[in-house]
């Protein structure tokens, strides 16, 4: 029996490598509260815009607050797929624009503490539900902790947001330390956000890309650098997403240009075609060896 369930898994898998591949981006800081949530809704919601199909997962630790951030409430979040049995396509609620999104609720200590066949279950529904997509973001809570890691470490690009503040810097620093240690191939794009006009943005990501050069020995790349904008605080207010609250705000033009930016890469090529394949397969060993 176990074995002819291997076997459905192996089959289901490979199946999943054949849809269109689907790019896997988790969203992360060193400092909490540097503007990961707002990136992550605001740039998937650009993606949108430009015909993509994208599907946002709060991956925050029992804060998750994306749903707060779109003026939405979600029927299920990722708990009732592991208590309640719900199929990950029943959880997954729709936010504007097309978006899809998958609301953190009590989190991600419940996806690591796992018994075998639940993470076959999530790893099997959660690479099904990939085909339906061109990017799969997970917006993470700030830091890196042995449980973020496995979904970090399985993903095929990292964007790291910082601000121009030391202690923010120092931080992103630190969490690409982290997983430089762990995977030195994983490519970092950073966000500078809050800067004040492009040459504090250019500069600052310039300082932090020459000391992961020296130290790490690592390139990086900006992804873009994001105005401090007194619209983002309104619309935080508002439950807008700043995107939509102000299209023409310096934020949400930064936003959109990065959403053009990422559609241009020529890292979507045929190189990339088995990226889901490989983040199912990658992901799936991490929830597994772990234990
Ligand atoms: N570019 C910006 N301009 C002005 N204010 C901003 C900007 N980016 C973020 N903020 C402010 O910072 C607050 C925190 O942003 P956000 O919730 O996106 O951070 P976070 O990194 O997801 O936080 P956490 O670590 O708690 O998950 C926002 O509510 C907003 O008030
Ligand atoms: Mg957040």
């Amino acid at each position: 029996m176990n074995d002819q369930a291997e076997k459905l898994r192996a089959r289901l898998l490979e199946e999943s490598s054949k849809r269109p591949m689907s790019k896997t981006i988790a969203v992360v800081s060193g400092k909490g509260g540097v503007g990961k949530s707002n990136f992550s809704l605001n740039f998937s919601i650009s993606l949108c815009q430009k015909g993509d199909k994208v599907l946002l997962f709060d991956m925050d630790i029992g804060m998750g607050n994306l749903d707060i951030l779109m003026g939405r409430t979600s029927t299920y979040s990722i708990a009732d797929f592991f208590e309640k049995n719900r199929s990950l396509n029943d959880i997954v609620a729709e936010g504007p624009n097309g978006l899809r999104y998958i609301a953190g609720g009590t989190g991600l200590s419940h996806i690591v503490k796992l018994e075998d066949e639940q993470i076959s279950r999530f790893t099997e529904e959660l690479a099904a539900l990939m085909g339906n997509y061109d990017y799969v973001i997970f917006d993470m809570g700030a830091g890196i902790t042995e449980e973020s890691a496995r979904f970090i470490l399985s993903v095929q690009e990292i964007a790291v947001i910082t601000t121009p503040e030391p202690t923010s810097i120092t931080d992103a620093y630190s969490a690409m330390k982290q997983i430089h240690l762990l995977d030195d191939s994983i490519p970092f794009y950073i966000v500078l956000n809050r800067a004040q006009g492009e040459k504090e943005g250019q500069d600052t990501f310039k300082r932090l890309s020459d000391v992961l050069k020296r130290f790490l020995g690592r390139e990086s790349f900006l992804l873009g650098i994001l105005p401090d904008d007194r619209y983002i605080q309104q619309a935080v207010k508002r439950q807008i997403p700043f995107i939509l609250y102000h299209e023409k705000s310096p934020a949400a033009k930064a936003i959109q240009h990065m959403a053009d930016k990422m559609g241009c890469r020529p890292a979507d090529s045929a190189a990339g075609k088995n990226h889901s394949y490989q983040f199912i397969s990658k992901l799936k060993k991490f929830l597994f060896e772990r234990q």
